[in-house]
């Protein structure tokens, strides 16, 4: 813990919880099994999330593509989704946690979108961390939201293709309403995005480990925090202009 800065967190942290598959073929467990332990690591980055500061945390808990997966393993997940919402809003509740969700709720089993849409409601007016899972989730799909909506304003004229910037298609994003992620941490070693966050994540630093998703946890999060600290966010302009500003800035204070 004394290895990080508060006054340097990052607003928003997204993390691709990868790896419970493997985490539970090594142990000769079922896959289910690995999920099941991926709850834990949840609930203990959440927790250590709103302990710290984080105002934002994007989990991506199902994908899009994950609909591909053997049913069975889908209905369990489904399953999961549910029992967890319902036995931790209350925590949430105590920890002043306001849960959001992005992705196509539809497309969830009708038990899930009802489930998801109390603990919203319960959790609403809620002032510490924002907790975002992203459900049902991919970017492009996002980005063919965004588009279709900007396409139709544009032609009932209630938009003027000039106006379209930006902060206008940042608007248009699932996520409009929270900053763009400053940290995007993948578990389990591969390097990708798999379809997560694309647009907002176009100046995250990215923070890959090899650690699986159940095994990652306070310690393994401090560290990526730590790591993230210690990276000069430069935004195109040259090292010397980085700490040039730097310096600036510490003599007027
Ligand atoms: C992440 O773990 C959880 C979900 C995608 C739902 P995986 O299930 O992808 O685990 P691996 O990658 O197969 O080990
Ligand atoms: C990404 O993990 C999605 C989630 C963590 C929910 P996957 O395991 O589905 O991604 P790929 O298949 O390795 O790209
Ligand atoms: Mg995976």
């Amino acid at each position: 813990m004394e290895s990080i800065d508060y006054a340097k967190l990052p607003q928003h942290i997204a993390i691709i919880m990868d790896g419970n598959g493997r985490w539970a073929k090594e142990r000769n467990k079922d896959r289910v099994y690995g999920h099941h332990e991926g709850v834990l690591s949840v609930r203990e980055i959440v927790n250590v999330s709103a302990e710290i500061g984080i105002q934002y945390l994007t989990l991506y808990a199902f994908s899009t593509e994950n609909w591909n997966r053997p049913k069975e393993e889908v209905d369990a997940l489904m399953e999961l989704l549910v029992n967890t919402i319902r036995k931790e809003v209350n925590d949430l509740n105590k920890n002043n946690i306001r849960l959001c969700v992005i992705g196509d709720m539809g497309s969830l089993p009708m038990k899930c979108q009802i489930e998801m849409k109390e603990a919203i409601d319960l959790t609403a007016t809620n002032t510490g961390l924002t907790l975002i899972l992203a459900l049902s989730y991919s970017a492009k799909w996002e980005l063919v939201e965004a588009i279709k909506k900007i396409a139709t304003a544009v032609k009932s004229d209630q938009l003027n293709v000039e106006a379209i910037n930006d902060a206008l298609i940042s608007a248009h994003l699932s996520t409009a309403a929270f900053p763009d992620p400053e940290l995007m941490i993948r578990t389990s070693g591969e390097h990708r995005i798999s379809n997560f966050l694309l647009f907002q994540l176009a100046y995250a630093e990215l923070y890959f480990t090899s650690t699986h998703w159940p095994d990652f946890r306070r310690e393994q999060f401090l560290q990526a925090i730590g790591d993230y600290q210690n990276r000069e966010r430069r935004f195109g302009k040259t090292s010397e202009q980085i700490q040039t500003n730097l310096t600036n800035v510490d003599e007027s204070n």
